[in-house]
């Protein structure tokens, strides 16, 4: 049995949680949940059976029933929590963005090779049904070679993080690196980092970038454009497109979730892709699915037990797409310009 502890009983606590209570039949189970609001453990841990309740990350590592700490922390403590886990020797799923900074890469990189712990990073994209078909599209030739794209991820302002702490650029990077990564890393993972990078944002009056636009560029003939924010009044829906011209069809993906290709000869057609897994509970945030979450949870779990290699979102790719955020927010002046 895989015993997973969980780090943080915020909105991706409570969405994990209720993942691998989906995926029990596989042999993983929540068996421990900190928080430093321990109410707010205990509230996840009510909702599911036999979960030991801790009031901090320290306490449940060193002192839990598990084999797996899964880390659902403000970003900016994600190395913390993930080399103290891989020092006690377990295997370790992080929520994206991995880490901010250099030192906290260069340290989850040297304690994962000397501990030889096992290490996922949640860049759920790339585990999301209609992404993994846009990468399967483009890996096999279907339509030939990627020509030009648009990718967007725009929403309401995030308002439940648990003391503001999304909005401290310090804490989590902004909506450059928190939410606009998925599309940078996808991006990456489709096409390999760019030759050229070009971006410009809007920014709050703080001067913290609250929209960033970019452009990559590879060679002369390959261009894609994304835009990543989440300043929008809350009524706001929550929209991931994108748009991707190939030599041989074009092919999207909607607001309303629909992903349809036009070849360039023939009829438009939406291509049959496996239903989501629903959940019955509310779970809040910007999804009503566990969609991607599940898809990416069940990866790791088959991962643990040897049935693939979890070379899909792996802490080397996940840092390489934080650099490449990086390289964004300096194109566009810095994450902050008062
Ligand atoms: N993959 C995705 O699509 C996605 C979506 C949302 C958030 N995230 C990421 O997930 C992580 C968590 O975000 P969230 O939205 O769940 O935030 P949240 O504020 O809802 O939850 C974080 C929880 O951690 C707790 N906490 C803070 N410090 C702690 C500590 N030292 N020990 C134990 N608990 C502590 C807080 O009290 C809070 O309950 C972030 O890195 C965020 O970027 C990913």
């Amino acid at each position: 049995m895989i015993k997973v502890g969980l780090l943080g009983a915020g909105y991706m606590g409570g969405m994990h949680a209720a993942c691998y209570e989906a995926l029990n039949d596989l042999g993983v189970k929540v068996t421990a949940v900190a928080d430093v609001y321990e109410d707010a453990a205990q509230e996840l841990a009510d909702k599911y059976q036999d979960i030991v309740v801790y009031g901090s990350s320290e306490d449940l590592i060193e002192n839990a029933d598990v084999n797996v700490i899964d880390i659902c922390l403000p970003t900016h403590l994600h190395a913390k929590y993930a080399v103290a886990a891989m020092k006690k020797g377990y295997d370790v799923f992080c929520e994206k963005p991995v880490c901010l900074t250099e030192s906290d890469m260069e340290l989850m990189l040297k304690t994962k090779n000397e501990t030889g712990a096992k290490l996922m990073v949640g860049q759920v994209i790339r585990l999301w049904t209609e992404y993994v078909w846009l990468k399967e599209t483009v890996d096999q030739g279907t339509y030939g070679k990627v020509l030009s794209g648009v990718f967007q991820r725009v929403s309401a302002r995030p308002t439940w993080a648990k003391e503001g702490w999304i909005h401290k650029p310090e804490l989590s990077g902004g909506s450059a690196v928190d939410m606009h990564i998925h599309d940078t890393d996808f991006v990456r993972y489709i096409l390999g980092d760019p030759d050229e990078v070009k971006s410009i944002a809007y920014r709050n009056e703080d001067g913290m970038i609250e929209q960033i636009f970019s452009i990559f560029s590879y060679g002369n003939n390959v261009a894609v454009a994304l835009e990543g924010g989440w300043d929008f009044p809350q009524t706001f829906p929550f929209s991931a497109t994108y748009r991707v011209k190939l030599e041989k069809a074009t092919v999207t993906l909607d607001n309303a979730g629909k992903l349809t290709v036009y070849p360039n000869e023939g009829e438009p057609f939406e291509p049959n892709l496996e239903p989501e897994f629903e959940s019955k509970e509310d779970l809040g945030g910007n999804v009503s699915s566990l969609g991607g979450y599940y898809n990416e949870l069940k990866y790791f779990v088959e991962g643990l037990q040897g049935k693939n290699d979890l070379s899909v979102a792996t802490l080397e790719e996940a840092i390489e797409s934080v650099r490449l955020v990086k390289r964004e927010l300096e194109s566009a002046g810095g994450l902050v310009v008062k």
